[in-house]
């Protein structure tokens, strides 16, 4: 067992221990290590001012992701490398995507500039050029109050990318990697006042940990549980960061090629990277989750645990019947995601349990899918409503419908009323128009500051009409690939 904790910064290795462990990233950065160019704004990862990238150990190599280090406590970067904005300079000189925003006025107070070069240069990683919807897409999580995207934007189409040095030529991975490796085989467990945090390498560990601790608060990607801790007073005494949990992180696809595993730590970035050939309205949805900072930090396991009635997935896995594997120290067993949800922020996972896979049935070339999200703004938004739906028809009847809607009650609802009404019924719009009475009779939405109640009775019915448009228009376009 380790007792502290072990990292890098832009390529010097730190151990700490003490009251530092429970600070966030981007506190120890600014006030301990005294890279002052992280900079912080919301603390709640909505502006990208403290992105930074994150190194981990993969194979023979290291990969980085950009995160928001506001939302990341410093107990979650144990084993990995960080690079901050100091850390992208090229032997004491700007690098070529500091010299694009020079060269085409892409800053003005400079509080949020920081963010804006480490996500480009998370992008223009491997020296590749960008178009623009690559760079507004990978921009999406840093927001700018003076200097206005336009120039921002046309500083990353001018990155002179040939000559950005690869983040590997710059922190050559195998002495990092070797030290990261052998000291991080180990378990971790550290306190400091009255606070205790513990990172498991096992599953095995995990449960035996989760069953002797049963307050003990599981932090996966801290998307949600670093944001209580920084803006609601959440206070937790015993955590349990999943940061190096072994085995949980891949996704694949089952023997049969007809169902998707999800470890319970795989990173939503993972999920959208595999639904962008194979699932193409999930991954339309996960364009509009969060930011990358966010997805890539951010569990599918974390966002059905936090069991919020808005949450993003749930809906599509609500539709496709998705199991969860929920392991403790009984073992492990499964739970239909439709049976998993008792009431507002209530769910089925025993004190001792985790969820260590998602088992996700993926549509068939002829269901008719459609996935949707309505929020006030497109990204970087909580929605104020989602829906999903699955259709599969013989003929021009309804021979199966799964419809699912979130934010018009205290649990995303499966509308099992909705559905029966459809089955059997002409797949028209006067089915879909008086199926909407039937879903406005279904739910129970409140009025609150992502909309009032009028208007999610109105979204219930419309979303049946739109979903009829849409797919009478594409009903040779597949939901899946075959
Ligand atoms: C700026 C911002 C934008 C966001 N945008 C969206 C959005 O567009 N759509 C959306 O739906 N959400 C959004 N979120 C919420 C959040 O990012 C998601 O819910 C995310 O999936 C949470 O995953 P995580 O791994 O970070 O969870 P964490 O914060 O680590 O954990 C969340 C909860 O799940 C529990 N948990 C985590 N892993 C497990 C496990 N394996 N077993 C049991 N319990 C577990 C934790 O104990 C905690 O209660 C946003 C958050 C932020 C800060
Ligand atoms: S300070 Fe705004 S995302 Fe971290
Ligand atoms: S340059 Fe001032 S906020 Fe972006």
């Amino acid at each position: 067992m380790r007792d502290y904790l072990l990292f890098y910064v832009n390529g010097r290795e730190h151990k700490v221990t003490g009251e530092h462990v429970f600070l966030p990233l981007s506190s120890y950065l600014r006030y301990v290590v005294g890279a002052t160019g992280t900079k912080v704004v919301c603390e709640e990862g909505d502006c990208g001012a403290c992105s930074i990238l994150l190194g981990e150990v993969q194979g023979d190599d290291i990969t980085y992701r950009t995160v928001n280090s506001c939302i990341q406590m410093l107990y979650q970067v144990d084993g990995l490398h960080i690079i901050t904005i100091e850390g992208l300079k090229d032997q004491g000189r700007l690098n070529p995507v500091q010299d694009a925003m020079v060269a085409c006025h892409g800053a003005q107070c400079g509080y949020c500039t920081p963010g804006f070069v480490v996500a480009m240069c998370g992008l223009f990683d491997g020296k590749q050029p960008a178009c623009i919807k690559e760079i507004k897409d990978a921009l999406t999580g840093n927001l700018c109050r003076c200097t206005g995207y336009v120039s921002i934007i046309e500083s990353g189409l001018e990155v002179a990318t040939e000559n950005i040095k690869s983040l590997r030529e710059l922190y050559p991975s195998e002495p990092i990697r070797k030290e990261l490796t052998a000291a991080t085989s180990q378990e971790v467990e550290l306190s400091a006042g009255n606070k205790r945090v513990y990172i498991p390498l096992t599953v095995e560990q995990a449960v035996r940990f989760k069953a002797a601790n049963s307050s003990a608060i599981i932090i996966s990607g801290g998307t949600d549980v670093c944001v209580n801790m920084n803006k609601r007073d959440y206070d937790p005494a015993i955590m349990m960061s999943f940061c190096r949990l072994e085995g949980q992180r891949d996704i694949v696809l089952d023997e049969a090629g007809k169902t998707l595993l999800v470890g319970g730590t795989a990173t939503l970035t993972k999920l959208e990277e595999f639904a962008r050939d194979n699932v193409p309205e999930l991954h339309h949805l996960l364009w509009l989750f969060g930011s990358p900072q966010i997805r890539n930090a951010g569990t599918l396991s974390g966002n059905i645990a936090n069991a919020s009635p808005i949450a993003d997935t749930p809906p599509f896995l609500f539709i496709m019947d998705a199991e969860l594997e929920l392991t403790g120290s009984g073992g492990t067993r499964r739970v239909c995601i439709t049976k998993f949800y008792t009431g507002y922020k209530q769910f089925d996972l025993k004190s001792d349990e985790i969820i260590t896979r998602i088992l996700i049935p993926l549509p068939v070339a002829t269901d008719l899918v459609k996935l949707y999200k309505v929020s006030k703004r497109k990204h970087l938004d909580i929605s104020s409503f989602t829906a999903a739906l699955r259709i599969s028809l013989e003929g021009n009847t309804i021979a199966k419908a799964a419809v699912c809607y979130g934010g018009v009650g205290p649990v995303i609802l499966r509308m099992y009323r909705t559905e029966e009404f459809l089955q059997g019924k002409p797949f028209s719009i006067e089915t879909f128009s008086k199926a909407g009475e039937v879903a406005i009779a279904e739910i129970t939405p409140i009025s609150d500051v992502r909309g009032s109640k009028e208007f999610r009775n109105q979204l219930a019915r419309n979303i049946l009409l739109k979903f009829f448009h849409e797919t009478r228009q594409s009903r040779r376009e597949p939901a899946c690939l075959p």
